[in-house]
């Protein structure tokens, strides 16, 4: 057993590389993983949306272990992950109709669904509240894990709390290594944001946390949807809230953030501008994050202008966003400008992450 600087015991430090899997039988060497999981180990894993920092969500010791690698708080509940509907029973009673047709459209993928929790889940997985939040993910490697380990894997996003979720395996490897018994490569994550996360409520679907299941998507399938007025707005101290995530600060970069956006494009773009050029006048390095069309634009109007460019439609938008945070941080920028979008479908869930990185701190 290796004790690291944070007091966490390991079983082991292994490191699994699946990134370029060629036939189906080689997920059997999540095995070891598996038995990892199942004996109390933390394990880092991929999942569609972000990487997992996962544990065996039966047991409250392995659990608690999450808190402490993250150093996050234990008010703050975490999502158990399942590879098939059996897992269900266990750990969620009281399922309702239009939980059962939200499940039903939306698993395996990138949805969370609070339900009421079982006895079953140790009360560290639920922060102390009496529901529990469950995802089947869609993904080869996270499935597999699941089913070797047998249990259902309570997993958070890996990343130290408050900074930006991990999309692959080396922006989250110098954080995380010393603090994780097993790591599995899976490479770069399709999706890049995590899960929707709803909770039913007199029938009718609440989003908590906007994700690649959209509302328009949610709607169609419930016949309503409502969006949590704190998931663009943000939060009064004290101020009660329904899911704790949306209390703490969240994927931030170490350098200041501003976010620019307007309806209007030609506004957008002239906001970014002057940005640019108020950091010029003051002698403070600026970095643009951009999607294609105004990443063109700036280059051709500023040589020297450091820029990201996140591609050219929401889903790009998405996959990059988390790794490029992050990637500023390496650069001498003092400023990150990042701009906005549209909160239709998945820019809803876009310009939740980018408030929040930019602490709300918005151009309009
Ligand atoms: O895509 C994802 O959901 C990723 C991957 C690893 O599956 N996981 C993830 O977990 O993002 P985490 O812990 O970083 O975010 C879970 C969010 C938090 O904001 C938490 O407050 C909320 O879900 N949540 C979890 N259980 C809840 C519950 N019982 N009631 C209300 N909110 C809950
Ligand atoms: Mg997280």
């Amino acid at each position: 057993i290796i004790v690291n600087k944070k007091g966490l015991q390991f079983i082991m430090n292994n490191y699994l590389d699946l990134k370029n899997i060629k036939a189906f039988s080689e997920y059997s060497k999540l095995e070891e993983a598996g038995q990892i999981i199942r004996n109390g180990g933390l394990v880092l894993f991929p999942t569609e949306t972000v990487y997992g920092l996962g544990a065996n969500g039966l047991n409250s010791e392995a659990v608690k272990n999450i808190y402490v690698a993250k150093g996050r708080s234990s008010d703050n509940p975490l999502i158990l992950h399942i590879s098939d509907i059996e897992m269900l029973g266990k750990i969620a009673k009281d399922i309702s109709d239009v939980e059962f047709k939200l499940m039903n459209a939306f698993w395996p993928g990138p949805f969370t669904i609070i339900l009421n929790k079982t006895d079953a889940v140790p009360s560290v997985v639920a922060g102390g509240l009496d529901t529990v939040g469950v995802r089947m993910p869609n993904n080869e490697i996270a499935k597999n894990l699941i089913k070797y380990a047998d249990v259902p894997i309570a997993a958070p996003s890996a990343n130290i709390s408050g900074r930006p979720s991990g999309t692959n395996v080396e922006d989250i490897d110098q954080e995380l290594k010393d603090r994780v018994d097993y790591i599995i490569d899976g490479g770069e994550c399709q999706i890049g944001v995590e899960s929707t996360v709803v909770r039913v409520i007199d029938g009718i679907p609440h989003i908590l946390r906007p994700g690649k299941i959209t509302a328009e998507e949610i709607k169609e399938v419930a016949g309503s949807v409502i969006i949590d007025k704190h998931i663009l707005g943000k939060l009064d101290a004290n101020e009660k809230v329904m899911s704790p995530g949306m209390k703490y600060k969240h994927y931030a970069p170490n350098t200041k953030c501003v976010l620019v956006y307007n309806d209007d494009k030609e506004i957008l773009r002239a906001n970014i501008c002057k940005t640019v050029g108020d950091c010029y006048t003051s002698n403070k390095v600026p970095l643009v994050i951009c999607l294609d069309e105004n990443a063109e634009f700036l280059k051709n109007m500023y040589q020297n202008l450091q820029i990201f460019n996140l591609g050219s439609s929401l889903d790009e938008m998405s996959k990059n966003i988390f790794t490029d945070l992050r990637k500023a941080d390496k650069t001498n920028a003092d400023l990150i400008i990042i701009q906005g979008v549209s909160t239709d479908g998945l820019g809803l869930a876009i310009m939740n992450r980018l408030l929040r990185a930019c602490n709300f701190n918005i151009i309009r």
